[in-house]
């Protein structure tokens, strides 16, 4: 084909700006993605005799080969919409540009950022299933394995290493919600908003959408090219996965300092000079994602923010400025949750560790409060014991501190309180550490689990039947 069937060649033909102007090389994420919005605009085009059945097996026929050569092989272009407008011209000649009949680049962009997002959340929610799934596996391995808890940095109670990876698995499932959340909400289509004020053909907006696997339109078509608030909900979404694993990490290397949890070799790394070392990098690595995905969040609200309607080209931008963060936060979740899952947990250790620092003292306030004192004033009998004892006071000295007053505690029971077991084995309120509530917490969070991976395969298959109909129309034109 000679140049001027090709993709307004003849106007802005080169200079400087050229390479900058164009996101061809990022959009090799949107290929596949660009192809069925194609198909499904050609299909729908002809079955509404907007074009001709036979130019539509023309074009369909010209895709299939751009398919087949890869992104690589596209010709230049500013994106791959373009380059691959411009292909099919190439291929087939002028009857090819019939092919942007409806539409603009406006929504189909927005159409393929939406249709390639889908399959990266979705791939997201399933990594975050399998690590709730990994430290649902910890809490059952290790629901009597006391561990000191903290406040502050500070010794506070003692709890079980199962409550304590429980407590992560339960923010990985708000994670987990918060994403579909978005699913939801980005699951819609743009296409047929054309430049963003609609088109005068006879299309059919909704045909389209469910070609796609779309639940449905973004109605307003100014809305529909202007809107990337989806981006930005799920790069929250990614945030705040990554604040959790951030926080998994750090727990996880301070333990590893005071040797109360052992991390696998494979997780591990060493020092190039100093022999004896064995450093948990990999957890500090997956913890300085947060600092990517909280990059992409201002990135994205930044560039959003003040742009009028309806396109500008500012979008292009954000685009490029979120893949990343959607690449980078599955693995920080997979090596973190992989690094504590595989890590050994040191049970004598733990258990010295959980009794330091008179951790079991509010046990035994509970149990002087529960034989009747008031609990501030028990508190502070605890307190005086403690000052007695200079540390962590015996069952002796802790009646004698409440000899004044009219109770008379359980001694075995306040033994049990003292020592970390007991005092973790009396917390069994709802949520707490005993290990009955833990069994209790577990059977819920396995349902929820279950729940999700569900929701992850339903989507999933709604995505695979729409792609199954689409090629069932697109071959009645072959
Ligand atoms: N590559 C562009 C993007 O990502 C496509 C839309 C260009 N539209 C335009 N009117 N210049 O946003």
């Amino acid at each position: 084909m000679t140049d001027e069937t090709a993709v307004r060649r003849d106007r802005f033909t080169g200079g400087p700006a050229r390479s900058f102007l164009s996101s061809l090389a990022a959009d090799r994420r949107l290929f596949a993605a660009d192809l069925a919005v194609d198909r499904a605009h050609v299909v729908m085009l002809a079955e509404q005799e907007i074009i001709g059945d036979e130019t539509a097996g023309a074009i369909l026929g010209a895709l299939a080969e751009i398919e087949a050569a890869g992104h690589e092989a596209l010709p230049e272009g500013e994106d791959v919409h373009e380059a691959i407008e411009t292909a099919v011209i190439d291929l087939i000649g002028p009857d090819g540009g019939r092919m942007h009949t409806a539409r603009s680049r406006n929504d189909e962009v927005a159409t393929c950022i939406r249709y390639r997002l889908r399959e990266d959340v979705l791939g997201l929610c399933e990594r975050l299933c399998t690590a709730r799934e990994q430290l649902q596996a910890i809490a059952v391995d290790e629901r009597e394995t006391v561990m000191p808890g903290y406040t502050h940095r500070q010794s506070a109670q003692p709890t079980t290493v199962a409550h304590w990876a429980l407590s992560y698995e339960a923010a990985l499932a708000r994670n987990t919600e918060r994403l579909f959340d978005a699913y939801d909400r980005l699951n819609r289509s743009p296409l047929g908003a054309a430049a963003f004020a609609g088109t005068p053909f006879p299309i059919d907006r909704e045909r389209t959408a469910d070609l796609l696997g779309f639940d449905g339109l973004v109605e307003n078509a100014t809305d529909a090219v202007s809107a990337r608030d989806f981006l930005l909900e799920v790069a929250a979404a990614l945030a705040t996965t990554a604040v959790t694993v951030s926080g998994l990490a750090t727990d996880g290397i301070e333990l590893a300092s005071r040797g109360l949890v052992a991390l696998d070799d494979d997780y591990a790394s060493t020092s190039s000079i100093m022999p004896q070392k064995k450093n948990p990098d990999t957890l500090e690595l997956a913890r300085a994602r947060v600092g990517d995905a909280s990059g992409a969040v201002n990135a994205v609200l930044t560039t959003l923010a003040g742009l009028p309607r309806a396109y500008n080209r500012d979008l292009q931008r954000v685009t490029t400025q979120f893949w990343e963060a959607i690449d980078e936060t599955g693995p920080a979740v997979e090596v973190a949750v992989g690094a504590i899952a595989t890590a050994d947990w040191p049970a004598d250790r733990l258990a010295e560790a959980a009794g330091e620092g008179f951790a079991t003292a509010t046990g035994v306030a509970d149990r002087l409060a529960m034989a009747g004192l008031p609990f501030r004033t028990a508190h502070e009998i605890v307190a005086e014991a403690a000052a007695a004892a200079d540390g962590t006071p015996d069952v002796a000295t802790i009646l004698d501190a409440v000899a004044a007053h009219d109770v008379d505690p359980d001694e075995d029971a306040l033994a049990a309180a003292l020592s970390p077991t007991g005092s973790v084995t009396m917390r069994d309120s709802r949520g707490g550490p005993a290990p009955a509530a833990v069994t209790a917490s577990l059977d819920r969070a396995t349902a929820r689990l279950e729940r999700d991976r569900g929701l992850v395969t339903d989507r999933r298959q709604q995505l695979e039947q729409a792609a199954t109909r689409l090629s069932t129309e697109v071959d009645r034109y072959a």
